[in-house]
């Protein structure tokens, strides 16, 4: 038996010798049945044997099985060659959804300024979606943004929340790496709404810094800088207006000035303004409640809507078409897959 399969030269051939030895009606198979008619002297005596021999017939076939396929990667590393610079043929690529590109321009430009990127989860804790950022139960703050509740896990429980923005993860990364740090973290959050430009699910980016400080200017500087290179402008006009957020103080919400260029509405220019974000000064019960010391540590956050940014800058005018995943749609505004964001060629390229 064992020549059969040291005979076997190919994994085909050595798996019909396993199904002849060792298969239903396999020859070793038969061995283990026939104990059956046996009296319990001759089965005491045979049993050992048959038991063994399926041992060693098992391990000669692994054995056999490892150098058949070590042998079929040689002949394969030997012979097969992949040309890892040629372009994948269009007709077999996909694209790049816009939403995925501009979170990996986002990225890029913040990368460059020294910002790391963070994540949190999208079921999250009252504490961390609300509480923690100083929106106490019945603050009514809550009730601005509609929120999709969760059964509790078990009775009496505190539901969870679908997040409702990013800011969570600001609470996250603190506790994780505390201060000073620099970061963004871009991911979906959900709100019960839905309309042209309201989806029940969209996308945020978040932005923290805490630092020792750090003031409204570094902020200010920070959010031109990247709308500059994130819409690839020059003449991109940053308005500040003053605003309400619980987690920031001061809070502003910041505009973008718009022009006129071909019948569109394009960033740069100021014939009027669009919203693209809020902001603001981190709030010192934030801090706190992030385990840092607010008197030694001040900063600055930002959320803005990722949808949106697409929107404005490729130029589509339907959000729900971001979430149908029409092909045809997707060929149209999506990105080829090599075309990697980079500071140097143009984050948009
Ligand atoms: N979380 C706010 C929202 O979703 C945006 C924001 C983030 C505002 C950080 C200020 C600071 O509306």
């Amino acid at each position: 038996m064992l020549d059969r399969i040291l005979a076997a030269d190919s994994l085909q051939s050595l798996d019909s010798v396993r199904v002849a030895l060792l298969g239903k009606s396999g020859e070793i198979t038969a061995k283990l049945k026939s104990l059956g008619g046996m009296d319990a002297e001759t089965r005491a005596a045979e049993a050992p044997k048959i038991h063994a021999l399926r041992g060693r017939v098992t391990d000669a076939i692994a054995g056999r099985k490892a150098e058949l396929e070590s042998a079929e990667l040689e002949r394969k590393l030997a012979t097969e060659k992949v040309d890892l610079s040629l372009p994948a043929p269009d007709s077999i690529s996909g694209t790049v959804h816009p939403v995925s590109q501009v979170m990996d321009e986002l990225a890029e430009i913040f990368a460059d300024l020294g910002f790391s990127v963070a994540e949190g989860p999208e079921i999250e804790t009252q504490w961390y979606n609300f509480t923690a950022l100083n929106m106490p139960e019945n603050h009514p703050a809550r009730a601005m943004q509609d929120t999709f509740y969760l059964e509790p896990r078990a009775p009496g429980d505190e539901p969870y929340v679908l997040r409702t923005h990013t800011s969570p993860v600001q609470i996250r990364a603190l506790e994780v790496h505390g201060a000073p740090i620099y970061t963004i973290a871009p991911g979906r959050v959900y709100r019960s709404d839905s309309d042209a430009t309201h989806t029940p699910m969209f996308h945020q980016v978040e932005g923290l810094v805490l630092d020792r400080n750090i003031t409204l200017g570094h902020l200010k500087w920070t959010l031109e800088t990247f709308l500059k290179a994130f819409f690839e402008r020059d003449d991109l006009v940053l308005r500040m207006r003053p605003s309400y957020f619980p987690f920031t103080e001061p809070s502003a919400e910041v505009d973008v000035g718009w022009s006129m260029e071909k019948g569109r509405r394009v960033v740069g220019g100021s014939e009027g303004w669009m919203e693209v974000l809020g902001s603001g000064m981190v709030h010192p019960r934030v801090i706190a409640n992030a385990g840092l010391d607010p008197d030694e540590w001040q900063g600055f956050a930002f959320g803005c809507g990722i949808d949106r940014l697409a929107m404005l800058k490729y130029g589509m005018d339907d959000l729900r078409a971001f979430f149908d995943g029409d092909i045809r749609w997707l060929k149209h505004y999506g990105f080829k897959a090599l075309d990697v964001p980079t500071l140097s060629g143009g984050v948009g390229a």
